[in-house]
C-alpha cells in the first residue's frame, strides 16, 4: 500500500466491536442517564487504581481503595475539585503556564487567581522548585499538571503541599495509566482528576473522573453534590437542596464506553510507549532531524522509567527559526502529506484573559519557547511502525526543502 495514501491523523480512538455492541445494549436498555453503568465504571477504575504495577509497595495506604466520582469532562471535575476545597474569592492557586486552558479557567471560574510558575524545557512539567517563591497568604492550593503523561515528582509536590499546608488538585487529565516510582497516578495523593476526552489515552467521548483518598467521604459526598444540582434525599425519599450545584454527571452510556476501553488501558499505554521508542529512534540516529528537533524528557529510571509514562502524547519541539520557515507553514506542509499535527500548547499567561491579570511575554521563558515551538506528531494506539517511520520520513522531506532555501 502506498504509505501516503491514507490520512494520518495525530489522535484517534479506538473503540471496539465489544464496546460498541455494549453501548447498543445500553442504548435498548432503556436506562440511559447516570445508572448503574455510571457505578460500574467507577468501581472498575478504582479497582485498576488500587491494583499497583508494584509489587513492592511499602506504603499501604495506596492498597486502600480510592473513591472515585466520574463527570461529564474533567473541566467539571476540576472545578468541583476547587470548590470542594472551599476555593474561591481572594484565594490563589499556583498553576503551570503550559497547559490546557481549562487548568486555570476552572481557578478563574471559582472567583479565585491562578498564579502561574514556569515549567522545565524537557519535562514539561512544571518547576516544582520555584513553587515556594510565589507562596502567599493567599495560597490555598497547587495545581500540577502531569505533562503528557509525564508525573512530576510526587514527593517534592507533596512536601511542599505539606510544608506550607496546601491542598493538591493534581490535573492528570493526561495521565490515566501513568505511574510515580512504581504508583499509579491517582492511586494517592489529595485530589486527582483525569480527562476522557476522544483524544486522552481512553474515553467516554466527553468525561472525567476524579480520585479521592479512602477517608473522604464528606468530600465524596460534596462532589456528588456539586456534580448534581445539590439535591440530597432522606430515607423518605423527601428532597432538598443544600447548594447551588452544577449537572456535570457522566451518562450510562459514555460510561459503558469507558468500560470497554478501562479493559484495554494497559495495552492502548504499551502500544503508546512502544511507537515512542521509535520515534527516539528515528529522530535521534537522522542528524538533519536530530538537529533541529528538541525531544521531550525520557522518563528517569529512578522516577519508574518508560513504564511510567502513559505518553498522552509525543510533542517534540522544532527549530523552526534554524530552517527558516513557520510552524503554521511546517502544519500545512505536513498536512498536504496527509499528517496531521497538533499544538498542545500555546503558554496560558499570554491568552488575552491571563493578561488583563498583568501577565506578559518574558515572564515564563520555557513555556513560551515551548508554546511557540511545539508540534504533537500523531500518536495513537491503532498506529503501527510503519506509521511511525511515514512522519519521519515526511519531516525529513520537509526539512530537506527547508534547509536548502536561501
Ligand atoms: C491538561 C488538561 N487539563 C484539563 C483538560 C480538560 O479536559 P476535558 O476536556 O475532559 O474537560 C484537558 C483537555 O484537553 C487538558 O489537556
Amino acid at each position: 500500500m502506498d504509505k501516503t495514501s491514507s490520512y494520518l491523523p495525530f489522535t484517534r480512538p479506538t473503540i471496539d466491536d465489544e464496546t460498541i455492541e455494549g453501548v447498543v445494549q445500553v442504548l435498548r436498555s432503556g436506562w440511559l442517564a447516570t445508572g448503574p453503568q455510571v457505578k460500574n465504571f467507577e468501581d472498575m477504575l478504582a479497582d485498576y487504581l488500587s491494583n499497583d504495577l508494584s509489587d513492592n509497595l511499602s506504603n499501604q495506604e495506596i492498597k486502600k481503595k480510592r473513591i472515585i466520582k466520574s463527570f461529564t469532562s474533567a473541566t467539571a471535575g476540576l472545578e468541583i475539585a476547587l470548590q470542594i476545597c472551599g476555593i474561591g474569592e481572594g484565594d490563589e492557586v499556583i498553576t503551570s503556564a503550559l497547559s490546557f486552558a481549562a487548568t486555570s479557567n476552572v481557578i478563574m471560574r471559582v472567583g479565585a487567581k491562578p498564579i502561574f510558575v514556569d515549567v522545565d524545557l524537557d519535562t514539561r512539567n512544571i518547576k516544582l522548585e520555584d513553587i515556594p517563591k510565589v507562596i502567599t497568604k493567599k495560597t490555598k492550593a497547587i495545581m500540577p499538571v502531569h505533562f503528557a503523561g509525564l508525573a512530576v515528582d510526587m514527593d517534592k509536590l507533596y512536601s511542599y503541599a505539606r510544608e506550607y499546608n496546601l491542598r493538591v488538585i493534581e490535573d492528570a487529565a493526561h495521565a490515566i495509566g501513568s505511574s510515580w516510582r512504581g504508583k499509579k497516578i491517582g492511586s494517592f495523593g489529595d485530589l486527582v482528576v483525569f480527562s476522557f476526552h476522544p483524544n486522552k489515552n481512553m474515553t467516554t467521548i466527553e468525561g472525567g473522573a476524579i480520585s479521592l483518598a479512602s477517608d473522604c467521604v464528606d468530600e465524596a459526598k460534596k462532589v456528588e453534590l456539586h456534580r448534581w444540582h445539590g439535591l440530597t434525599k432522606d430515607t423518605q425519599n423527601n428532597t432538598d437542596v443544600v447548594l447551588a450545584g452544577g449537572k456535570s454527571n457522566l451518562s450510562d452510556v459514555a460510561a459503558r464506553v469507558g468500560i470497554g476501553q478501562l479493559k484495554r488501558l494497559d495495552e492502548f499505554n504499551k502500544k503508546r510507549r512502544e511507537l515512542v521508542a521509535v520515534y527516539y529512534e528515528l529522530l535521534c540516529k537522522n542528524s538533519l532531524l536530530n538537529n533541529n528537533v528538541c525531544l521531550p524528557a525520557y522518563p528517569k529510571e529512578t522516577d519508574g522509567g518508560m513504564e511510567g509514562h502513559s505518553f498522552h502524547m509525543f510533542a517534540p519541539l522544532i527549530c523552526f527559526d534554524k530552517l527558516k520557515i513557520s510552524r503554521q507553514q511546517f502544519i500545512s506542509d505536513m498536512q498536504k502529506k496527509g499528517i496531521g499535527v497538533g499544538i498542545h500548547y500555546p503558554a496560558i499567561h499570554l491568552f488575552e484573559l491571563y493578561r488583563k491579570l498583568g501577565y506578559r511575554e518574558g515572564a515564563f521563558a520555557n513555556a513560551e519557547r515551548i508554546g511557540n515551538t511545539t508540534v504533537t506528531l500523531p500518536l495513537f494506539p491503532a498506529m503501527q511502525r510503519a506509521d511511525v517511520e511515514r512522519v519521519c520520513e515526511t519531516m525529513n522531506e520537509l526539512f530537506d526543502g527547508y534547509s536548502g532555501r536561501v
